[in-house]
């Protein structure tokens, strides 16, 4: 396959012959037996979880799956969906499906588990992880945080260290040292999405809610990626370097021009403003998409009634929206998450041929995007709402650990096949 990133005829109707398409994943959410920031997060507060669980209504299906909101052990990763032992066998079912590309990240807590002192072992491991990938023509796209981090280093201040990017940067050094043969990296997952929930919202570790501290984190993260980006580059001239970043399509509700002022604020203001400050520092913009908002001055969401179990409203539209606004950049675009919590498999299929009929109209209006990468490859640990949710193309039986391939995900290999 091409590595390079390439320039290409967006007139056709199909998708370009290099485009990459897979399925995402990070570390916590699938390998299990993670030992970090989150894993001692969950042990503290899964028994308050449950308890605020049994309070909210939930649909039959989600309750009467294993594990449903109700079970303490649905708030705890634990073994997750063991695809640390298993990651042959799940590249396997990738392969099957027809992926050319998978994202995953890299655990920094398993690498540098005491600081300054990298586990061998581990290192190891990730090395098989993309060796797989590579043995299977799957094109691998390297996470380096995706929201986990080592105990030390969250015990030392994490983010609100002024030195947190030196320490990350110490790990990044080491990581490209062992993976010189990765294209791609992304190096930090949905810097704003994990700022807010953890110091605006306070809902995430450190749940340390205080405007300052979200200021200073989102500062640090900055740096952070500008730092890796010039020592993945310094290394690795013809690495591809980029960001993820979770993007919204707001949308004035009604005519009413106050919205309408608002909409362009939202819009700088979360999906543009941090782009922005580290334009001259990517190669590639990752874009996750899964939310549109139509504004007005409640900030309601969801008035259209189609939603994922999670409640999320599905709207692929506003991908098509999206990508027309990060033209402005003149970057590759990935689209590096879009996905459904649908445990049934009723709306996924539609789901996923909808979303590419979007990036398909944004690439016919020149919009340059190179890869579609949805989530998720599996079943997995979905944060503080634990393994409810289910976004995967393959289900996992979380009693016996089993895969199961659901029919949409069938149905996306014959997209894939027939290039779109
Ligand atoms: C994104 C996260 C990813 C997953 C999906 C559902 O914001 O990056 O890890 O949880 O949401």
């Amino acid at each position: 396959m091409n590595n390079k990133l390439r320039t290409t005829n967006y007139k056709q109707q199909i998708f370009p012959k290099g485009f990459l398409w897979g399925s995402a994943t990070s570390a916590h959410q699938v390998e299990g037996n993670n030992l970090n920031n989150w894993s001692i997060w969950e042990e503290k507060t899964a028994n308050n979880k449950r308890l605020a669980a049994i309070k909210k209504e939930w649909p039959e299906h989600i309750l009467k799956a294993y594990p449903s909101p109700l079970h303490e052990e649905n708030y705890i990763s634990g073994k997750a969906v063991d695809h640390y032992h298993r990651f042959k066998e799940d590249f396997d079912l990738a392969r099957r499906l027809s992926h050319n590309a998978h994202r995953f990240s890299i655990e920094w807590s398993r690498i540098e588990p005491e600081e300054g002192k990298f586990n061998k072992r581990e290192v190891q491991h990730y090395r098989e992880v993309i060796d797989a990938l590579k043995e299977r023509a799957i094109e691998p796209f390297v996470t380096l945080y995706h929201w986990t981090i080592p105990v030390w280093f969250e015990q030392s201040g994490a983010w609100l260290h002024n030195d947190a990017p030196k320490y990350f940067e110490r790990f990044v050094e080491k990581i490209v040292d062992f993976y010189p043969d990765v294209t791609f990296w992304i190096t930090i997952n949905e810097p704003m999405v994990y700022a807010s929930n953890s110091f605006l919202k306070g809902i995430w570790p450190p749940q340390s809610k205080s405007l300052l501290r979200y200021i200073v984190v989102l500062r640090n993260l900055r740096r952070t990626h500008e730092k890796a980006y010039d020592i993945i580059h310094k290394k690795l001239p013809k690495a591809q370097v980029g960001i993820v970043k979770n993007v919204v399509y707001f949308e004035p509700h009604g005519r009413n021009p106050w919205n309408y002022l608002l909409a362009l604020f939202a819009n700088y203001f979360w999906n543009f403003q941090f782009l922005n400050s580290i334009q001259k520092k990517q190669d590639f913009i990752g874009v996750n998409y899964y939310f549109h908002s139509r504004v007005r001055w409640s900030f309601s969401q969801n008035e259209n009634k189609k939603t994922s179990d999670m409640g999320w409203e599905i709207y692929p539209e506003g991908l098509y929206y999206i990508l027309k606004s990060l033209r402005a950049y003149k970057k590759p675009l990935f689209i590096t998450e879009n996905g459904i919590a649908d445990a049934r498999d009723y709306s996924r299929e539609q789901f996923i041929k909808d979303n590419i009929l979007q990036i398909q109209k944004a690439m016919k209006e020149s919009v340059d995007v190179r890869g579609y990468f949805y989530w998720s490859l599996l079943d997995n640990f979905e944060w503080d709402k634990g393994f409810w949710p289910r976004f995967g193309l393959v289900g996992i039986d979380y009693k016996t650990l089993k895969r199961n391939i659901r029919p949409s995900a069938r149905v996306y290999k014959k997209i894939i096949e027939a290039r779109g």
